[in-house]
């Protein structure tokens, strides 16, 4: 609910348990009073004013020396006029100056929630959503800066997003455009970020905030396996159940950036949005340049709780999933199980074995097309290689169906190999610094996709290919981080739009894609989890985690990734042992549990599977189904933390209703005269009576959470257990 002072120009945004609040002050500077647990009343009470030294005061001030834009809690910072601390936006003038001044000139309420044309952002109705917009203008440059704030009160979720109009006469430059600023009047904080490298993506990391300014980018026009654009801060104190937590993330998949600063009277401020990095946006007269969007949940009751409302937002108002309602089918890849050398007759082999074990969809990876072979070449020549599949997809899809399988496919549409068809008739089409040689990665080049040349022509390729056969599920692939970052089709001024405007080409095709095939299920991938954000979820409900497989590195990877995104988004195939990319051998129950935490698949040769792992994974495949709604959408409970390196790793999700639960739980390495071991579980009715797997035993919901479920003596290396609770 937005709740609106017109005398004090006050604005509180009210969620169900939480309150953020911005206020017009006396000299019509937008200043952010409070974002916490719900409160009442004007919070601007908390603002002091005093003479601080080098504290520069605006000229409306007169001689008030109190009153300083570098005190000042601000809602949206400028630069260059007294505020010295983290930019939000810096315009370039057109004699050549940069600066930005901000103030205060109306608003406008809306029910619903806004949209950005072509570009991310959740969706919500006037029954859930409200929108407020805030206007300000910096007089000096004529441009007009709109602040938009969704309000969702179910999900304690408050988006943002900015739109710079130019309504000057000359052309302005954008150095930097951020999405969120976000003030805090303390900084006894800890920041969480989510870091890795490909293959152990978003781990996450935290420390208190020091003096000075902290963060997290990417400059590789991905959001990247490095880090993530979602960040955390919290109290010294917060744990998974206890305390404030503010959760920030950027709905966008190019480069970003999210920095802290904790200033030196103790505030802190939090600013997050496209990566000023190379960028500088023309913005001609009467143009507007729109942000990506940011979403914020501020949990009162520590991580979990913030983590368990991303995730529900994300499910109902970020995900467009064309099978809404419908369980998504168990697949089966064929990339680990045979890389590119296949052919139709054994990928007919695969399916067959995995169709008579429950398995639905057959996804085709990498190596179906042009002249692929190896990763040397082919990417761009979008038609099927007829060697390996006589009579292309017309063919081999209607064989794949006879055995009961649905049909999916791998594409990577942004990039190039020099040794294609398509590179050889059009070798200006890849992003390319003049005079320079472009670097090359996994021996591909990146195809300029700011082009809409470049992105009709293979989308034309793509979807003619799609339009020959019944095709349900689609894997877009991303293999390489952008370098050479020009474009031969822009003028030299407008080079710094290239990193945006390759996102937003990538959004428009998603988007065509889509539009043409809405009953196809897109998953996004990116060398594993190169661009798993809020950006591509819009397009993809779901995302290929990690090209790590190996379920104990993923006990990490997928606890990170927990914490900003849901299970039903989290791409986890059970792959063969030794695990191809660390050699560790895991029971195959615990493979299938690990993968259970994420949308569910296999990745290996079934046809050579033993007679035991089969019947393992009939029995996955049909537990997987049975508690499908519990797995991919209970809500999710973190019950510890694997980087700790406790004796296991455990999870759970419980039914909305609170009357099912499912707790998985994985050892680590084992000992000789194991502990007994008991987990505690969460988020079940303290009332209730749960029998746990269907057997004679019965614990109280409240036993089950405050003195916990003993857990059976195992042995061997990584063995695991789901405990399944029904409350009678
Ligand atoms: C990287 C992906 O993450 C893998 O799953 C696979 O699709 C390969 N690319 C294919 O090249």
């Amino acid at each position: 609910m937005i709740a609106i002072d017109k005398q004090k120009l006050l604005f509180s945004l009210h969620t169900r348990n939480t309150t953020y609040q911005l206020k017009a002050d006396r000299h019509s500077v937008l200043v952010h009073t409070y974002y916490g647990p719900r409160v009442s009343g004007d919070m601007s009470y908390l603002i002091r004013y005093a003479d601080r030294a080098c504290a520069p005061n605006p000229e409306e001030a007169g001689l008030d020396r109190t009153y300083s834009l570098d005190t000042i809690p601000q809602e949206y910072s400028g630069c260059g006029v007294g505020d010295f601390r983290l930019p939000s936006l810096e315009l370039e003038l057109p004699g050549g100056s940069v600066s930005a001044s901000l103030r205060y000139t109306g608003f406008e309420l809306r029910e619903g929630k806004y949209a950005l044309e072509g570009l991310p952002a959740f969706r919500g109705t006037a029954e859930d959503a409200q929108t407020l917009v805030v206007f300000l203008e910096d007089a000096a440059a004529q441009v007009k800066v709109e602040l938009y704030y969704g309000v969702f009160e179910r999900y304690d979720l408050i988006t943002r997003a900015v739109r710079v109009v130019n309504e000057g006469k000359r052309a302005v430059g954008l150095r930097q455009c951020a999405s969120l600023c976000l003030d805090f009047l303390r900084s006894d904080l800890d920041l969480v970020t989510f870091d890795g490298c490909h293959m152990m993506e978003r781990c996450p990391s935290r420390a208190p905030l020091r003096p000075g300014v902290q963060g997290v980018g990417s400059v590789r026009g991905t959001s990247s396996h490095q880090h993530n654009p979602f960040v955390v801060l919290c109290g010294h104190d917060a744990n998974e159940d206890y305390g404030v937590c503010y959760g920030a993330m950027l709905l966008y998949s190019g480069s970003f950036q999210a920095q802290v600063e904790r200033s030196q009277y103790d505030n802190a401020r939090l600013v997050m949005g496209v990566n000023p990095y190379q960028f500088r946006w023309t913005l001609g007269p009467g143009e507007a340049f729109t942000a990506p969007e940011a979403a914020l949940v501020c949990s009162p009751q520590g991580l979990g709780q913030m983590s368990r409302q991303f995730h529900r937002a994300i499910r109902e108002r970020l995900v467009r999933d064309p099978l809404e309602g419908r369980r998504r089918p168990v697949l089966i890849n064929n990339w680990e199980a045979t890389y590119f050398n296949f052919n139709a007759d054994k990928l007919a082999e695969i399916a067959e074995t995995a169709a008579g074990l429950g398995i639905e969809l057959f996804v085709m990876d990498d190596g179906w097309f042009g002249g692929r072979s190896d990763d040397n070449g082919g990417l761009g020549d979008w038609w099927v290689n007829t060697d390996k599949l006589p009579g292309g997809l017309e063919a081999l899809v209607p064989r794949l169906q006879k055995l009961g399988m649905r049909f999916g496919i791998w594409i990577e549409p942004e990039m190039v190999n020099e040794d294609s068809a398509l590179y050889r008739e059009h070798p200006d089409w890849v992003l390319k610094i003049p005079g320079r040689a472009p670097a090359r990665g996994r021996n591909q080049l990146v195809l300029d996709f700011s082009r809409g040349d470049v992105r009709r022509h293979i989308y034309g390729q793509i979807k003619a290919g799609l339009s020959s056969a019944d095709v349900s599920y689609v894997k877009w692939d991303m293999n390489r981080s952008l370098t050479d970052v020009y474009s031969a089709a822009l003028p030299p001024e407008r080079q710094g739009e290239v990193y945006h405007r390759y996102v937003l080409g990538v959004y428009e095709m998603l988007e065509w894609l889509r539009r043409d095939f809405p009953h196809i299920l897109i998953e996004g991938c990116a060398g594993g989890g190169g661009r798993f954000d809020g950006g591509m979820l819009y397009y993809t409900p779901q995302i290929w985690c990690s090209d790590n497989t190996d379920a104990i590195d993923r006990l990490r990877i997928q606890y990170g990734t927990s914490f900003c995104y849901p299970m039903s988004a989290v791409g986890a195939h059970v792959s063969a042992v030794p695990n191809e990319e660390n050699g560790r051998i895991t029971p195959m129950e615990t493979r299938g549990a690990v993968a259970m935490a994420g949308t569910f698949g296999y990745e290996m040769d079934l046809s050579k599977a033993s007679p035991e792992d089969r019947e393992t994974i009939r029995r996955q495949t049909a537990f997987f189904k049975e508690h499908y709604e519990l797995i991919q959408y209970g809500d999710y409970y973190r019950l510890s933390d694997p980087f700790r390196d406790g004796p296991y790793t455990a999870w759970e999700q419980v039914s909305p209703d609170g009357r099912e639960a499912l707790a998985t739980v994985v050892a680590g390495g084992t000992r000789a005269a194991p502990s007994f071991l008991t987990l505690r579980l969460k988020g079940l009715d303290p009332d209730a009576v749960y029998r746990v797997n269907g057997g004679e035993e019965r614990y109280s919901g409240s036993a089950l959470m405050e003195a916990g479920c003993p857990l059976p003596v195992m042995g061997g290396d990584y063995w695991s257990l789901q405990l399944y609770l029904e409350a009678e």
